[in-house]
């Protein structure tokens, strides 16, 4: 299983502290069934979470080097969770941010409380330009739990929606797991993640999730949510999946 939305490298973002924190992250993810972890550091403009791409390039690397010490069978892979800005295009075109294992996924933070104005313009203009948008746990706004269309729209348009696997079991409010629950109904989860940000804070809660999805959808119906996530990983990649 590939995890397309994590918080694996230490002290630059929110998610781990040391380089101890970030293996023993990793080594729950790897428990938890996960194969492949393509690593989100937050990438915020303006803000203190800002890091350069050669940076996330360069802990990922470290990151693999530490596992494979350990023997922690997890292969970690670089991207991050971009807020919504302007001139995303030119971010991504000019490696300001990074896109999910460097092929042609963006994952795009969608923010607690309303969406920006401008979105449908954003999502269309990368689309055009051969980009996918994935918006990261919706489930999670409250805008969309108040008029779910607009996140219709946003589909309609060609984003993708991430839903984070904690969600479904309740772990941010009921409203976001009525959401999430109404989202795969609805077949409009098109990949689940962890999310993870640290071992005790917020570890990764998956199979646990998995397991509600099956019941929900059908084992064929998680496997294909499960199997849509290797499609991220670029072709001429030579990362492959056993
Ligand atoms: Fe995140």
């Amino acid at each position: 299983m590939i995890d397309i939305h994590c918080h694996l490298l230490p002290n630059i973002d929110d998610g781990p502290r040391t380089w101890q924190e970030s293996i023993e992250l990793a080594g729950m993810l790897s428990e938890e069934g996960v194969e492949i972890a393509i690593t989100t550091p937050h990438w915020i403009k303006g803000s203190e979470w800002e890091p350069e791409s050669n940076r996330v390039e360069e802990m990922v690397c470290e990151l693999n080097e530490r596992l494979a010490k350990e023997n922690i069978a997890l292969k970690v892979l670089p991207g991050m969770e971009v807020g919504i800005t302007e001139n995303l295009l030119e971010l991504v075109k000019n490696g300001s941010v990074l896109t999910l294992a460097e092929g042609s996924f963006l994952l795009l933070e969608t923010p607690f409380m309303s969406i920006p104005y401008g979105i449908e313009e954003i999502i269309y203009t990368l689309k055009a330009s051969g980009i996918d948008p994935i918006l990261a746990h919706p489930e999670r706004c409250r805008e969309v739990h108040s008029n779910p269309k607009r996140l219709k729209e946003m589909i309609d348009l060609g984003a993708l929606i991430q839903v984070t696997t904690s969600s479904f079991l309740g772990y941010f409010g009921n409203e976001a797991k009525e959401c999430a629950t109404n989202l795969a109904r609805c077949g409009l989860v098109h990949f689940f993640a962890s999310d993870a940000h640290s071992p005790n804070n917020r570890p990764p809660i998956i199979k646990k999730a998995i397991s509600l999805l099956d019941r929900l959808l059908g084992d064929d119906g998680t496997r294909l949510i499960k199997e849509t996530a290797t499609q991220i990983i670029p072709h001429d990649s030579n990362i492959t999946l056993e």
